[in-house]
C-alpha cells in the first residue's frame, strides 16, 4: 500500500471498498455502510472529545452596529484638561498617584480558581479605630437604589443591608439607599435608620437636579417617556457618583467583604469571564470620586451618542467600553476594571463559577474541584477572599435554609450583627 501523496491513487482506495460490496448503492450496501460508518464515526467524535477540549463561541452581532457604535474612537471632551477639571478632583493624586495594590491581573482568569486566588492578594490593611465620630457626609458613600413602586422593601431585600452593615466599616462609610418614592414608613427601614444614624440613610432621586452642571443638564434624555426604562438602572448610578463620589452597588447583591482596599482606584467591573468581545464591561459594582473627570467624559457620550434603546446596555457596557477606548487613545490612564468574580462570581463555567445561591447543597456537600461547602471549607475560603455576590435579581426566588448562602453567609451578617448591637 503505497500513499506517497499520489492524488491519481485516491480514488482507486474508495473503489476498493465498493469492490467488497457490488457496484453502486443498493439499499444493502447503504445499510451496510451506516452499520460501520456510524459507530466509526461515533468513535472518533468521542475519541476528539476524549482528547481535545472543543472551543466554538457563536455571538452575533449586527454590522451596522459595530461601525456605527463600537468601530469609531472620537475624542474626549476635555474633562481632564487642565482648568476644567474640579478643584475637588486631584488628577496628580488619584490618576497618577501611587497605589497600594493592583486590582487588574493583566490576564483573562478562566482557569480554575485563578480568580478567586487573585482577589485573595489583596489584603485588608490594618486601620486603628477611629476614636471620633465622622460625619455623614465625611464618610465613604455607598448608593444603592430600590424602586418604590416595584415591589415592597421586604425581608428579602433586607439581606443586603445587612451584609452592608456586617462587612463594612460603619464607623466610616455610609450606605445611602436611593429611591423614586418616599420610603421612610417601612419598618425594616426604620430599625436600620434608627440602629446606625450616620451610617445609613434614605433619599429620593432627583434626576433632573443631579444632572445640574453636567452636559446632561436640561437635556431631553432625562425625561423622555422612554426614561423610566433605564433611569433607574445606569443613569442614577453615574449622576450618584458624580454628585457624591463614592462606590455604586447593584441592590441584588450581597457583600462578602470589606471594600477599603479597593477604593484607591476608580473602576467598573468585568462583566464575566469570557470577556465578551464589544460588551465586556459591566457597572452592577463600581467606584468613581466626586466630579471624576472619567464620568464627565462619560456624561459627553451620553449626550452626543444615539439615544440608548430601551432595555439595552447603551448606557452601561457599551457606555463604559466607548469611554474606556476614548481614554486610551488620549494618552490617559483609564479607570480599572475589577476581575469577574470580586463581585459576580456566578459569570464563569459551571466547573469554577460559584454554586448557584437558590439552589440546595449537593448532597455530597461538595462544590467543584473537590472543595466541600461546608464551613472553613473551599468555598467558604473562596468567599472571604471576594468582595461581593451578585444575585442578577431572582427577588421571587429564596435562599434555601442551611444551604451556602444561608450558613456561610446570613447566619453570619445576623451573628456579626448581633455583636454590634451590644456595643
Ligand atoms: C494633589 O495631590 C498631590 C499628591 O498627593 C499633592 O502633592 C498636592 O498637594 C495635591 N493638590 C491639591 C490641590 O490638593
Amino acid at each position: 500500500m503505497s500513499r506517497g501523496g499520489d492524488y491519481e491513487r485516491l480514488p482507486m482506495s474508495r473503489s476498493g471498498i465498493s469492490a467488497s460490496s457490488r457496484p453502486l448503492i443498493r439499499p444493502r450496501t447503504f445499510f451496510l455502510i451506516l452499520r460501520y460508518a456510524l459507530p466509526m464515526t461515533a468513535l472518533v467524535v468521542f475519541l476528539g472529545f476524549y482528547f481535545y477540549e472543543p472551543h466554538i463561541e457563536l455571538a452575533f452581532y449586527d454590522r451596522t452596529w459595530i461601525h456605527k457604535e463600537i468601530d469609531p474612537v472620537s475624542p474626549l471632551a476635555g474633562c481632564f484638561d487642565q482648568g476644567r477639571v474640579s478643584p475637588s478632583y486631584n488628577v496628580s493624586e488619584y490618576i497618577y498617584g501611587p497605589k497600594k495594590t493592583e486590582v487588574q491581573a493583566g490576564k483573562e482568569m478562566k482557569m480554575g480558581l485563578d480568580c478567586y486566588n487573585f482577589a485573595g492578594t489583596i489584603k485588608q490593611e490594618y486601620r486603628s479605630p477611629y476614636s471620633s465620630r465622622v460625619p455623614p457626609e465625611e464618610r465613604t458613600q455607598y448608593h444603592t437604589y430600590w424602586r418604590s413602586d416595584l415591589a415592597p422593601f421586604g425581608p428579602r431585600q433586607e439581606w443586603m443591608l445587612k451584609s452592608f452593615f456586617a462587612t463594612q466599616d460603619t464607623t466610616t462609610s455610609r450606605l445611602i439607599l436611593w429611591s423614586n418614592g418616599d420610603l421612610s414608613g417601612n419598618q425594616i427601614l426604620q430599625t436600620y435608620l434608627n440602629r446606625f444614624p450616620d451610617a445609613f440613610a434614605l433619599k429620593i432621586v432627583d434626576i433632573p437636579g443631579m444632572a445640574i452642571g453636567t452636559e446632561l443638564e436640561g437635556s431631553d434624555l432625562l425625561v423622555s417617556k422612554d426614561a423610566k426604562a433605564w433611569v433607574d438602572g445606569d443613569l442614577i448610578r453615574l449622576l450618584l457618583l458624580w454628585n457624591y463620589g463614592g462606590i455604586w452597588v447593584d441592590m441584588d447583591s450581597l457583600m462578602t467583604r470589606d471594600l477599603d482596599p479597593l477604593l484607591e482606584h476608580e473602576f467598573v467591573t468585568q462583566w464575566d469571564c469570557y470577556d465578551k468581545k464589544y460588551l465586556p464591561l459591566n457597572g452592577a459594582l463600581m467606584r468613581f470620586r466626586k466630579h471624576s473627570p472619567y464620568l464627565c467624559e462619560a456624561f459627553h457620550i451620553m449626550a452626543t451618542s444615539t439615544p440608548p434603546r430601551s432595555g439595552s446596555t447603551d448606557w452601561g457596557a457599551l457606555l463604559y467600553f466607548k469611554l474606556w477606548r476614548r481614554l486610551l487613545a488620549a494618552s490617559i490612564p483609564p479607570f480599572k476594571v475589577l476581575p469577574f468574580c470580586f463581585s459576580d462570581g456566578r459569570s464563569c463555567r459551571l466547573d469554577n463559577r460559584l454554586p448557584d445561591p437558590f439552589v440546595p447543597d449537593s448532597t455530597a456537600g461538595k462544590w467543584t474541584f473537590g472543595l466541600g461547602l461546608e464551613e472553613g471549607g473551599g468555598l467558604d475560603q473562596v468567599l472571604h477572599k471576594v468582595f461581593s455576590v451578585h444575585l442578577h435579581n431572582q427577588w421571587e426566588k429564596s435562599y434555601p435554609s442551611d444551604g451556602w448562602v444561608d450558613r456561610l453567609l446570613l447566619r453570619r451578617y445576623d451573628k456579626k450583627l448581633e455583636v454590634r448591637e451590644e456595643l
